[in-house]
Protein backbone atom coordinates (compact mmCIF):
# COMPACT_ATOMS: atom_id res chain seq x y z
CA UNK A 1 0.00 0.00 0.00
CA UNK A 2 1.38 3.82 -0.82
CA UNK A 3 -0.06 7.02 -0.09
CA UNK A 4 -1.42 7.43 -3.34
CA UNK A 5 -3.76 4.36 -2.46
CA UNK A 6 -5.05 6.08 1.06
CA UNK A 7 -8.28 7.97 0.41
CA UNK A 8 -9.44 8.68 4.33
CA UNK A 9 -7.52 8.67 8.02
CA UNK A 10 -8.48 5.11 8.14
CA UNK A 11 -6.31 4.08 5.12
CA UNK A 12 -3.83 6.36 6.06
CA UNK A 13 -3.94 4.54 9.90
CA UNK A 14 -3.21 1.06 7.94
CA UNK A 15 -0.26 2.14 6.56
CA UNK A 16 1.09 3.89 9.73
CA UNK A 17 0.61 0.78 11.15
CA UNK A 18 2.51 -0.98 8.97
CA UNK A 19 5.62 1.39 8.81
CA UNK A 20 6.15 2.09 12.56
CA UNK A 21 6.97 -0.30 15.02
CA UNK A 22 4.46 -1.44 17.43
CA UNK A 23 5.36 1.47 20.22
CA UNK A 24 5.55 4.16 18.32
CA UNK A 25 2.24 3.31 16.23
CA UNK A 26 0.43 2.47 19.54
CA UNK A 27 2.15 5.54 21.26
CA UNK A 28 -0.40 7.85 18.61
CA UNK A 29 -3.27 5.31 18.04
CA UNK A 30 -4.08 4.44 21.61
CA UNK A 31 -6.08 6.65 24.35
CA UNK A 32 -6.29 6.23 28.42
CA UNK A 33 -7.84 3.22 30.08
CA UNK A 34 -10.61 1.15 28.36
CA UNK A 35 -9.81 3.81 25.40
CA UNK A 36 -13.86 4.72 25.81
CA UNK A 37 -13.86 8.64 25.10
CA UNK A 38 -11.49 7.82 22.34
CA UNK A 39 -13.90 5.80 20.37
CA UNK A 40 -16.66 8.01 21.63
CA UNK A 41 -15.01 11.19 20.54
CA UNK A 42 -15.18 10.15 17.01
CA UNK A 43 -18.64 7.94 17.63
CA UNK A 44 -20.46 10.81 18.59
CA UNK A 45 -19.91 12.65 15.20
CA UNK A 46 -23.16 9.83 14.39
CA UNK A 47 -25.48 10.89 16.82
CA UNK A 48 -25.58 14.22 14.42
CA UNK A 49 -27.64 14.07 10.81
CA UNK A 50 -26.65 17.10 8.42
CA UNK A 51 -29.90 18.77 6.61
CA UNK A 52 -28.90 20.14 3.66
CA UNK A 53 -30.29 22.43 1.09
CA UNK A 54 -31.04 21.76 -2.21
CA UNK A 55 -31.31 23.73 -5.54
CA UNK A 56 -28.69 26.51 -3.51
CA UNK A 57 -27.51 28.39 -6.99
CA UNK A 58 -23.59 26.67 -6.22
CA UNK A 59 -20.51 27.97 -7.31
CA UNK A 60 -18.03 29.23 -5.61
CA UNK A 61 -17.10 28.42 -2.01
CA UNK A 62 -15.49 30.19 0.62
CA UNK A 63 -13.91 28.04 3.67
CA UNK A 64 -12.55 31.09 5.11
CA UNK A 65 -12.35 31.28 8.82
CA UNK A 66 -10.67 33.62 11.27
CA UNK A 67 -9.35 32.04 14.40
CA UNK A 68 -6.60 33.12 17.33
CA UNK A 69 -6.20 36.48 14.67
CA UNK A 70 -5.41 33.96 11.67
CA UNK A 71 -7.58 33.93 8.68
CA UNK A 72 -7.27 30.49 7.64
CA UNK A 73 -7.97 28.98 4.17
CA UNK A 74 -9.51 26.07 6.10
CA UNK A 75 -11.93 25.77 8.83
CA UNK A 76 -9.40 22.71 9.99
CA UNK A 77 -6.10 23.25 11.91
CA UNK A 78 -3.31 20.95 13.03
CA UNK A 79 -3.46 20.27 17.34
CA UNK A 80 -0.30 19.79 18.80
CA UNK A 81 1.13 16.82 18.95
CA UNK A 82 4.24 15.67 21.02
CA UNK A 83 7.50 14.15 19.64
CA UNK A 84 6.62 14.29 15.68
CA UNK A 85 10.19 13.24 14.78
CA UNK A 86 9.25 9.51 16.14
CA UNK A 87 6.95 9.19 13.92
CA UNK A 88 8.77 9.93 10.66
CA UNK A 89 12.83 11.70 10.21
CA UNK A 90 11.13 14.75 8.83
CA UNK A 91 8.70 15.23 12.19
CA UNK A 92 7.90 18.98 12.66
CA UNK A 93 9.39 20.47 10.17
CA UNK A 94 7.22 18.75 7.62
CA UNK A 95 4.26 18.95 9.18
CA UNK A 96 4.76 22.58 9.93
CA UNK A 97 5.36 23.33 6.14
CA UNK A 98 2.36 21.55 4.58
CA UNK A 99 0.34 22.91 7.50
CA UNK A 100 1.59 26.32 5.91
CA UNK A 101 0.82 24.75 2.57
CA UNK A 102 -3.11 24.25 3.32
CA UNK A 103 -3.16 27.75 4.79
CA UNK A 104 -4.18 26.64 8.14
CA UNK A 105 -2.29 27.10 11.95
CA UNK A 106 0.08 24.78 13.05
CA UNK A 107 0.45 23.92 16.57
CA UNK A 108 3.79 22.71 18.01
CA UNK A 109 3.98 20.81 21.27
CA UNK A 110 6.04 21.84 24.18
CA UNK A 111 7.64 18.75 23.90
CA UNK A 112 8.39 18.65 20.22
CA UNK A 113 11.95 17.18 18.92
CA UNK A 114 12.05 20.60 17.01
CA UNK A 115 12.41 24.27 18.49
CA UNK A 116 10.81 27.09 18.76
CA UNK A 117 13.41 28.90 16.97
CA UNK A 118 13.60 25.69 14.01
CA UNK A 119 9.72 26.35 13.15
CA UNK A 120 10.20 29.81 13.78
CA UNK A 121 12.49 30.00 10.98
CA UNK A 122 11.10 27.26 8.51
CA UNK A 123 7.71 28.72 7.77
CA UNK A 124 5.73 31.94 7.55
CA UNK A 125 2.39 29.97 8.22
CA UNK A 126 0.60 30.95 10.81
CA UNK A 127 1.79 28.70 13.84
CA UNK A 128 0.50 27.96 17.62
CA UNK A 129 2.43 27.19 20.48
CA UNK A 130 1.26 24.47 23.35
CA UNK A 131 2.26 25.17 26.78
CA UNK A 132 3.01 22.96 29.36
CA UNK A 133 3.38 25.04 32.55
CA UNK A 134 6.50 22.68 34.00
CA UNK A 135 6.98 22.82 37.85
CA UNK A 136 10.14 25.34 36.82
CA UNK A 137 8.73 28.52 36.31
CA UNK A 138 11.85 30.42 34.93
CA UNK A 139 11.69 27.06 32.28
CA UNK A 140 7.55 28.36 31.67
CA UNK A 141 8.31 32.26 31.02
CA UNK A 142 11.37 30.93 29.10
CA UNK A 143 9.39 29.07 26.87
CA UNK A 144 6.88 32.13 26.48
CA UNK A 145 9.05 34.41 25.85
CA UNK A 146 10.82 32.09 22.98
CA UNK A 147 7.92 32.48 21.01
CA UNK A 148 7.45 35.68 21.05
CA UNK A 149 10.95 35.80 19.56
CA UNK A 150 10.02 33.72 17.09
CA UNK A 151 6.52 35.32 16.29
CA UNK A 152 4.41 32.59 16.84
CA UNK A 153 0.66 33.42 16.49
CA UNK A 154 -1.09 31.83 19.32
CA UNK A 155 -0.76 30.15 22.28
CA UNK A 156 -2.73 27.40 23.46
CA UNK A 157 -2.24 26.29 27.28
CA UNK A 158 -2.77 22.72 27.67
CA UNK A 159 -4.65 22.19 31.14
CA UNK A 160 -6.08 18.48 31.04
CA UNK A 161 -2.39 17.03 31.38
CA UNK A 162 -1.33 17.90 34.97
CA UNK A 163 -0.42 14.22 35.15
CA UNK A 164 -0.72 11.80 32.68
CA UNK A 165 -3.25 9.53 31.65
CA UNK A 166 -3.11 5.94 32.37
CA UNK A 167 -2.14 4.78 28.21
CA UNK A 168 -1.93 0.59 29.04
CA UNK A 169 -0.80 0.22 25.39
CA UNK A 170 2.36 1.62 26.08
CA UNK A 171 2.82 -0.18 29.07
CA UNK A 172 2.26 -3.14 27.22
CA UNK A 173 4.71 -2.45 24.24
CA UNK A 174 7.75 -0.82 26.26
CA UNK A 175 7.13 2.54 24.82
CA UNK A 176 9.95 4.80 25.96
CA UNK A 177 11.31 8.25 24.82
CA UNK A 178 13.73 8.30 23.61
CA UNK A 179 12.84 4.95 22.43
CA UNK A 180 15.12 1.92 24.18
CA UNK A 181 15.70 -1.21 21.76
CA UNK A 182 14.38 -3.26 24.51
CA UNK A 183 14.02 -7.14 24.13
CA UNK A 184 10.52 -7.20 23.99
CA UNK A 185 10.35 -4.34 21.34
CA UNK A 186 13.83 -5.53 19.25
CA UNK A 187 11.49 -7.94 16.88
CA UNK A 188 9.30 -4.94 16.44
CA UNK A 189 12.26 -2.47 15.58
CA UNK A 190 14.05 -5.17 13.55
CA UNK A 191 11.04 -5.45 11.72
CA UNK A 192 10.67 -1.37 10.40
CA UNK A 193 14.42 -1.31 9.06
CA UNK A 194 13.45 1.56 7.34
CA UNK A 195 12.63 3.23 10.63
CA UNK A 196 14.83 2.14 12.56
CA UNK A 197 17.48 3.13 10.68
CA UNK A 198 16.50 6.68 9.79
CA UNK A 199 15.79 6.87 14.12
CA UNK A 200 19.80 5.92 14.60
CA UNK A 201 21.20 7.53 11.50
CA UNK A 202 19.50 10.90 11.47
CA UNK A 203 19.61 14.13 13.99
CA UNK A 204 19.74 12.83 17.43
CA UNK A 205 16.33 12.56 19.02
CA UNK A 206 15.65 15.06 21.89
CA UNK A 207 13.12 16.98 23.60
CA UNK A 208 14.32 20.72 22.22
CA UNK A 209 12.00 22.88 23.76
CA UNK A 210 13.40 21.72 26.82
CA UNK A 211 16.57 19.81 26.68
CA UNK A 212 18.31 22.50 27.56
CA UNK A 213 16.65 22.89 30.87
CA UNK A 214 15.71 19.01 31.79
CA UNK A 215 17.81 16.28 31.75
CA UNK A 216 14.90 13.79 30.59
CA UNK A 217 14.53 15.69 27.90
CA UNK A 218 18.08 14.56 26.47
CA UNK A 219 19.65 11.41 27.48
CA UNK A 220 17.91 9.90 30.09
CA UNK A 221 15.16 7.33 28.53
CA UNK A 222 11.83 7.74 30.48
CA UNK A 223 8.46 7.22 29.27
CA UNK A 224 6.53 10.08 28.81
CA UNK A 225 4.06 9.29 31.65
CA UNK A 226 7.46 10.03 34.34
CA UNK A 227 8.21 12.98 32.37
CA UNK A 228 4.99 14.50 32.22
CA UNK A 229 4.44 13.03 36.08
CA UNK A 230 7.98 14.45 37.20
CA UNK A 231 7.88 17.63 35.43
CA UNK A 232 4.73 19.27 35.15
CA UNK A 233 2.98 21.35 37.24
CA UNK A 234 -0.57 19.99 39.41
CA UNK A 235 -1.00 23.36 41.16
CA UNK A 236 -1.70 25.58 38.31
CA UNK A 237 -4.64 27.67 38.68
CA UNK A 238 -6.59 30.37 36.97
CA UNK A 239 -4.94 32.59 38.17
CA UNK A 240 -1.88 31.34 36.93
CA UNK A 241 -3.37 30.82 33.26
CA UNK A 242 -4.75 34.94 33.39
CA UNK A 243 -0.38 35.96 34.45
CA UNK A 244 -0.07 33.59 31.30
CA UNK A 245 -1.91 35.26 29.21
CA UNK A 246 -0.82 38.52 30.31
CA UNK A 247 2.48 37.74 30.12
CA UNK A 248 1.98 36.73 26.03
CA UNK A 249 -0.27 39.47 25.34
CA UNK A 250 -1.30 37.85 22.46
CA UNK A 251 -4.05 35.55 20.94
CA UNK A 252 -4.90 33.15 23.76
CA UNK A 253 -6.66 29.32 24.03
CA UNK A 254 -6.87 27.04 26.85
CA UNK A 255 -6.91 23.89 25.13
CA UNK A 256 -8.58 21.43 27.61
CA UNK A 257 -11.82 22.77 28.15
CA UNK A 258 -15.19 20.33 28.65
CA UNK A 259 -17.56 21.93 31.37
CA UNK A 260 -19.52 25.01 30.75
CA UNK A 261 -18.18 26.47 33.99
CA UNK A 262 -14.72 26.63 32.89
CA UNK A 263 -15.39 27.87 29.39
CA UNK A 264 -17.20 31.01 31.38
CA UNK A 265 -13.46 31.18 33.24
CA UNK A 266 -12.10 31.22 30.25
CA UNK A 267 -14.18 34.49 29.34
CA UNK A 268 -13.04 36.06 32.90
CA UNK A 269 -9.42 35.83 32.15
CA UNK A 270 -10.00 37.15 28.68
CA UNK A 271 -8.55 34.10 26.72
CA UNK A 272 -9.68 34.54 23.03
CA UNK A 273 -10.72 30.86 22.61
CA UNK A 274 -11.25 27.72 23.94
CA UNK A 275 -10.65 23.96 22.52
CA UNK A 276 -13.18 22.22 23.55
CA UNK A 277 -10.78 18.69 23.76
CA UNK A 278 -10.06 15.86 26.07
CA UNK A 279 -6.55 15.37 24.82
CA UNK A 280 -8.09 12.95 21.96
CA UNK A 281 -8.84 10.54 24.63
CA UNK A 282 -5.82 10.31 25.98
CA UNK A 283 -6.33 11.47 29.43
CA UNK A 284 -9.24 11.05 31.17
CA UNK A 285 -11.31 7.92 30.58
CA UNK A 286 -14.91 8.31 30.45
CA UNK A 287 -14.69 11.95 30.01
CA UNK A 288 -17.72 13.08 27.21
CA UNK A 289 -17.03 13.18 23.88
CA UNK A 290 -15.83 17.23 22.53
CA UNK A 291 -18.89 16.77 20.29
CA UNK A 292 -21.51 16.12 22.77
CA UNK A 293 -20.35 19.19 24.75
CA UNK A 294 -20.23 21.53 21.78
CA UNK A 295 -23.50 22.99 21.80
CA UNK A 296 -24.24 23.60 25.19
CA UNK A 297 -20.95 25.63 25.81
CA UNK A 298 -21.89 27.58 22.77
CA UNK A 299 -25.19 28.46 23.76
CA UNK A 300 -23.33 29.73 26.86
CA UNK A 301 -20.27 31.60 25.75
CA UNK A 302 -20.19 31.57 21.88
CA UNK A 303 -20.75 35.45 21.66
CA UNK A 304 -17.33 36.15 23.71
CA UNK A 305 -14.73 33.46 22.71
CA UNK A 306 -13.79 31.38 19.62
CA UNK A 307 -14.98 28.12 20.25
CA UNK A 308 -12.61 25.31 18.65
CA UNK A 309 -13.70 21.71 18.42
CA UNK A 310 -10.72 19.31 19.25
CA UNK A 311 -10.67 15.55 18.96
CA UNK A 312 -12.51 12.74 16.89
CA UNK A 313 -12.24 14.35 13.60
CA UNK A 314 -11.60 11.61 10.67
CA UNK A 315 -13.99 12.66 8.12
CA UNK A 316 -15.17 16.20 6.28
CA UNK A 317 -18.93 15.79 7.65
CA UNK A 318 -17.54 15.98 11.27
CA UNK A 319 -16.18 19.23 10.75
CA UNK A 320 -19.51 20.34 8.87
CA UNK A 321 -21.23 19.36 12.05
CA UNK A 322 -18.97 20.81 14.53
CA UNK A 323 -18.99 24.11 12.26
CA UNK A 324 -23.27 23.73 12.43
CA UNK A 325 -22.95 23.89 15.90
CA UNK A 326 -21.25 27.06 15.93
CA UNK A 327 -17.38 26.09 16.19
CA UNK A 328 -15.19 29.01 14.81
CA UNK A 329 -12.92 25.59 13.55
CA UNK A 330 -11.61 22.11 14.68
CA UNK A 331 -8.72 20.80 15.61
CA UNK A 332 -7.32 17.33 14.94
CA UNK A 333 -4.04 15.45 15.80
CA UNK A 334 -4.26 11.30 14.37
CA UNK A 335 -5.59 12.61 11.31
CA UNK A 336 -2.40 14.31 10.04
CA UNK A 337 -0.40 11.71 12.18
CA UNK A 338 -1.31 8.81 10.60
CA UNK A 339 -0.81 10.03 7.46
CA UNK A 340 3.04 12.19 8.59
CA UNK A 341 4.23 8.00 9.60
CA UNK A 342 2.71 6.76 6.62
CA UNK A 343 4.48 9.14 4.33
CA UNK A 344 6.48 12.15 5.72
CA UNK A 345 5.23 15.47 3.75
CA UNK A 346 3.67 13.98 0.75
CA UNK A 347 1.27 11.69 3.15
CA UNK A 348 0.50 15.01 5.33
CA UNK A 349 -0.47 16.54 2.26
CA UNK A 350 -2.69 14.57 0.69
CA UNK A 351 -4.18 13.68 3.36
CA UNK A 352 -5.28 17.33 4.83
CA UNK A 353 -6.11 18.07 0.75
CA UNK A 354 -8.34 14.65 0.87
CA UNK A 355 -9.90 16.48 3.84
CA UNK A 356 -10.65 19.60 2.35
CA UNK A 357 -12.08 17.91 -0.94
CA UNK A 358 -14.30 16.68 1.60
CA UNK A 359 -14.80 19.43 3.16
CA UNK A 360 -15.44 21.44 -0.41
CA UNK A 361 -17.67 18.56 -1.80
CA UNK A 362 -19.74 18.15 1.60
CA UNK A 363 -20.65 21.53 1.86
CA UNK A 364 -21.79 22.11 -2.29
CA UNK A 365 -23.72 18.86 -1.25
CA UNK A 366 -25.12 20.99 1.46
CA UNK A 367 -26.15 23.96 -0.12
CA UNK A 368 -23.50 26.19 1.59
CA UNK A 369 -21.48 28.50 -0.26
CA UNK A 370 -19.41 29.62 2.89
CA UNK A 371 -19.23 28.21 6.87
CA UNK A 372 -21.35 31.16 7.95
CA UNK A 373 -24.19 29.45 5.98
CA UNK A 374 -23.47 25.91 8.46
CA UNK A 375 -25.90 27.02 10.81
CA UNK A 376 -28.37 24.75 13.64
CA UNK A 377 -30.57 24.64 10.66
CA UNK A 378 -28.90 22.46 9.10
CA UNK A 379 -28.41 19.75 11.71
CA UNK A 380 -29.98 18.01 14.42
CA UNK A 381 -30.03 15.40 17.04
CA UNK A 382 -30.63 12.05 16.04
CA UNK A 383 -33.39 10.56 18.20
CA UNK A 384 -34.04 7.07 19.39
C1 LIG B 1 0.48 11.14 19.67
C2 LIG B 1 -0.20 12.33 20.27
C3 LIG B 1 0.55 13.26 20.99
C4 LIG B 1 -0.07 14.37 21.55
N1 LIG B 1 0.69 15.31 22.19
C5 LIG B 1 0.09 16.43 22.69
C6 LIG B 1 0.88 17.43 23.32
O1 LIG B 1 2.09 17.35 23.43
N2 LIG B 1 0.22 18.52 23.80
C7 LIG B 1 -1.13 18.67 23.70
O2 LIG B 1 -1.70 19.68 24.16
N3 LIG B 1 -1.89 17.73 23.10
C8 LIG B 1 -1.31 16.63 22.59
N4 LIG B 1 -2.08 15.69 21.97
C9 LIG B 1 -3.54 15.92 21.80
C10 LIG B 1 -3.85 16.65 20.51
O3 LIG B 1 -3.44 18.00 20.57
C11 LIG B 1 -5.35 16.66 20.23
O4 LIG B 1 -6.01 17.21 21.33
C12 LIG B 1 -5.91 15.27 19.95
O5 LIG B 1 -5.05 14.54 19.11
C13 LIG B 1 -7.28 15.38 19.32
O6 LIG B 1 -7.82 14.11 19.07
P1 LIG B 1 -7.71 13.37 17.67
O7 LIG B 1 -6.37 12.72 17.64
O8 LIG B 1 -8.84 12.43 17.69
O9 LIG B 1 -7.84 14.42 16.59
C14 LIG B 1 -1.48 14.55 21.41
C15 LIG B 1 -2.22 13.62 20.67
C16 LIG B 1 -1.60 12.52 20.11
C17 LIG B 1 -2.43 11.54 19.31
Amino acid sequence: MRINNCHNTNDFRTLARRRLPAPIFHYIDGGADDETTLRRNTEAFNAWDLIPNVLAGMETLNLSTNVLGCQLDLPLFLAPTAMQRLFHHDGEIAVARAAAQMGTIYGTSTIATTSIEEIGACTTGPKLFQLYVHKDQGLTNDLIDRCKVSRFNALALTVDTIVSGNRERDFYTGMTTPPRFTLGSLISFALHPGWSLNYLLRKRFELANVARYIRQGTDVTSSVVEYINSQMATNISWDDARRIRERWGGPFAIKGIMSVADARRAVNIGASAIMISNHGGRQLDGSRAPMDQLAEIVDAVGDRIEVILDGGIRRGTHVLKALALGAKACSGGRMYLYALAAGGAAGIQRAMTLMRDEIVRDMMLMGCKSIKELDRSKIARRTG
